[in-house]
């Protein structure tokens, strides 16, 4: 169903085809330029989150809904929104539409989207939106709506630009080896490693097989950190957009039993050595405010914070 704009200024309809998502990654591109040094997120984040369709029994098209100049389908993206259980809401608008009737229209979605759905068995209570400090007047539009800033869950922007980067050489302890993944055994000793790393992981071999047939996914950026006994000790996953020439890794993780060691580094820079040979000239990591190890990690590489984004919330009933 397609909605009309107040004022007939836009119109919106839900995620219909995985088409939608490379319109919606055209606008992470389109977006990527006019917001550099700070964008927002990246055409990978798309395919990446993809991979959870059907988590909480809620297909792509109850979750995302795209809003257009004019008629939809016959004119251009002007915006995307990207609904998670419990609450969260995640929204890229163009730079010339940025203003508070579009952020209405989507809190408008949003807030329907999260009245029709139960989590857990229970309703939803509030809506969670996310903006970055680098687009004030989305904040501005949240802050009018009533949407108020809570703690927790930040999340830092890191980015650089390659160009004059002597990459540092790579060296590792003796058995230990860096490659790419290669076979659905590294499938499954990565997921292992992934689960291990980030406990509250829901990861599975199928939601990464999903990931491995997206349209970003690129095997020569899927980079595995392999410990002397054959399993998998660290990961990084670089995500190379051919519109910009960015590459994000998302997500990069150490096994605790290896942590603090140097792996996280060498498999990022391995991560960014093979994109810049396919043309990467420039990155994105994203780490969340209460992860030190990550926050280091990224700056000692000389990734430095472009912005943070922040959870603004509005309870569903005031
Ligand atoms: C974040 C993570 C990837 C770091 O990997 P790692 O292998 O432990 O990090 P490294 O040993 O390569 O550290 C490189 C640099 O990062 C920084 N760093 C790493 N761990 C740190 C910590 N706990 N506190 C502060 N700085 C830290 C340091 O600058 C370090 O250099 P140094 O050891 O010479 O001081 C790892 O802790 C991890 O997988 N954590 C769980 C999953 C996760 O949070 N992933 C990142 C999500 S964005």
């Amino acid at each position: 169903m397609t909605v009309a704009g107040a004022g007939g200024g836009w119109s919106s309809r839900p995620y219909e085809t995985p088409a939608d998502l490379r319109l919606m990654q055209a606008l992470c591109s389109t977006c990527w330029r006019a917001d550099w040094p700070a964008p927002l997120a990246h055409p990978g984040d798309l395919d990446w989150w993809s991979r959870d369709a059907g988590d909480g029994g809620l297909a792509l098209s109850e979750r995302i809904q795209l809003w257009f100049a004019g008629e939809a389908d016959a004119s251009d993206l002007i915006a995307w929104a990207w609904f998670n259980l419990p609450s969260d809401l995640d929204l890229m608008i163009r730079p010339d539409r940025r203003g508070p009737e579009l952020v209405r229209s989507i809190v408008e979605w949003a807030t329907a989207r999260a009245a029709s759905v139960v989590n857990d068995g229970l309703p939803v209570e509030a809506v969670q939106a996310f903006a970055p400090d680098s687009q004030p007047a989305v904040v501005a539009g949240l802050r009018e709506l009533q949407f108020e800033p809570v703690e927790g869950r930040t999340l830092a922007h890191f980015t650089r630009r390659f160009d004059g980067w002597q990459l540092p050489e790579i060296s590792l302890p003796a058995g230990f080896t860096l490659r790419t993944l290669a076979s659905a055994a590294d499938v499954e000793a990565r997921v292992t490693c992934g689960r291990a790393a980030f406990p509250a992981s829901r990861m599975t071999v199928e939601k990464y097989e999903a990931a491995r047939r997206t349209t970003l996914y690129r095997p020569a950026l899927d980079w595995l950190l392999i410990a002397p006994d054959g399993g998998v000790a660290a990961f990084a996953l670089g995500w190379l957009d051919p519109v910009t020439l960015a590459v994000e890794l998302e997500p990069v993780g150490v096994h605790p039993d290896f942590q603090r060691q140097g792996f996280g580094r060498a498999v990022c820079l391995a991560a960014i050595r093979a994109a810049r040979s396919m043309g990467a000239s420039q990155g994105l990591i994203c780490a969340e405010g209460n992860n030190p190890a990550a926050l280091g990690l990224y700056a000692s590489l000389g990734y430095e914070i472009a912005t943070w984004t922040r959870p603004y919330r509005r309870p569903l009933r005031a």
